[in-house]
C-alpha cells in the first residue's frame, strides 16, 4: 500500500491508502473515493477530465503522445499537469500529492 494525497478543488486534502497490486491508476482511485473527477474515457488519455496537478517531486511515467496531444487541448494546463490515469500507481509513487484541476465545466 501507498499513501496518497489528493486535494480537491475547494482545496481540502483527502489522504488515501492505495494498493499497488492491483494495476489501478490514480484516476480509479479517485472515482473509488468519490471525488469528482470524472474520467469520461475509461482512462484512454482521450478525454483530458481526469487532469491533475502535481505538486509532490515524484518521478512520474514518462508522458506518451496521446497525454501530451490531450494536454495540448485542455484548459487551465500548467508545467506539473498530468492525466491522472496514466498515472499507474507503483510503490515508487508513495507520499504522491495531486490536486485536481479545475473542471473544464464542459457539461
Ligand atoms: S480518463 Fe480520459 S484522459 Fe484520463
Amino acid at each position: 500500500m501507498i499513501a496518497v494525497t489528493v486535494i480537491d478543488r475547494e482545496g481540502k486534502k483527502h489522504e488515501f491508502e492505495a494498493p499497488t497490486d492491483m494495476g489501478l491508476n490514480l484516476m480509479e482511485l479517485c472515482r473509488i473515493n468519490e471525488l469528482p473527477i470524472k474520467g469520461t474515457c475509461g482512462g484512454m488519455a482521450l478525454c483530458a477530465s481526469c487532469h491533475v496537478y502535481v505538486q509532490s517531486d515524484h518521478t512520474l511515467p514518462e508522458q506518451s503522445d496521446s497525454e501530451l496531444d490531450m494536454l495540448d487541448q485542455a484548459f487551465f494546463v500548467e508545467p506539473n499537469s498530468r492525466l491522472s490515469c496514466q498515472i499507474r500507481l507503483t510503490d515508487a509513487l508513495n507520499g504522491l500529492t495531486v490536486q485536481l484541476a479545475p473542471d473544464d465545466a464542459e457539461e
